[in-house]
């Protein structure tokens, strides 16, 4: 429950007893047909390399955000643990995984703060710099981004 008093920061990702976690890298590569028509598509969580992947992803993330001075000081006051598990949990939910996010909605969690699309914008430009950093590949960057970007009217200007 650590608190970074200076200008540290971050958002989206927790450490799920329940879910577990080896220490594969994330994935870099979407997943290969099989040249059927009956092939299933992995979720994207799996597709990513799961939960351990997801935390690496969020913990680079949150380092970005922590020396990202254009919107640091908003996580001034913030739990960043706690902010990890969050984001964890909500992209391991978001991207069919078998974690529950157990924190605010959207709405509440950013109400009161009045963020920019600026500021959005900063978040999102920190995470492609940790997916590209992550070498995931194209099609899985852009779906994550897009789940994401589907939340910008829940958190921008509340
Ligand atoms: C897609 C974009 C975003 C997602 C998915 C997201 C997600 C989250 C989540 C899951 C929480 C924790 C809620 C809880 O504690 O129950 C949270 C809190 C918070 N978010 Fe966001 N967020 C986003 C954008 C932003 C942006 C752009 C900022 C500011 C630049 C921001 C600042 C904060 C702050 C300050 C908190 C409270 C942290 C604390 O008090 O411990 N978020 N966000």
């Amino acid at each position: 429950m650590r608190k970074f008093s200076t200008l540290i920061a971050v958002t989206l990702m927790v450490s799920l007893a329940a879910c577990g976690g080896s220490s594969k890298k994330p994935a870099t590569t979407t997943t290969p047909t099989t040249g059927g028509t009956s092939a299933k598509k992995k979720s994207l969580y799996d597709r990513l390399g799961g939960l351990d992947a997801i935390k690496q992803v969020i913990a680079d993330f949150v380092g970005n955000v922590a020396a990202d001075e254009r919107i640091n000081g908003r996580f001034a006051n913030a739990d960043i643990e706690h902010l990890k598990t969050m984001l964890v949990e909500q992209v391991c939910e978001a991207t069919g995984g078998p974690c529950k996010y157990s924190g605010k909605d959207m709405v509440t969690a950013h109400t009161g703060m009045n963020l920019t699309d600026d500021e959005f914008n900063a978040l999102v430009e920190d995470l492609v710099t940790t997916l590209d950093k992550f070498q995931v590949a194209q099609a899985e960057k852009d779906e994550l981004l897009g789940a994401l970007g589907g939340m910008k009217g829940d958190i921008v200007g509340k």
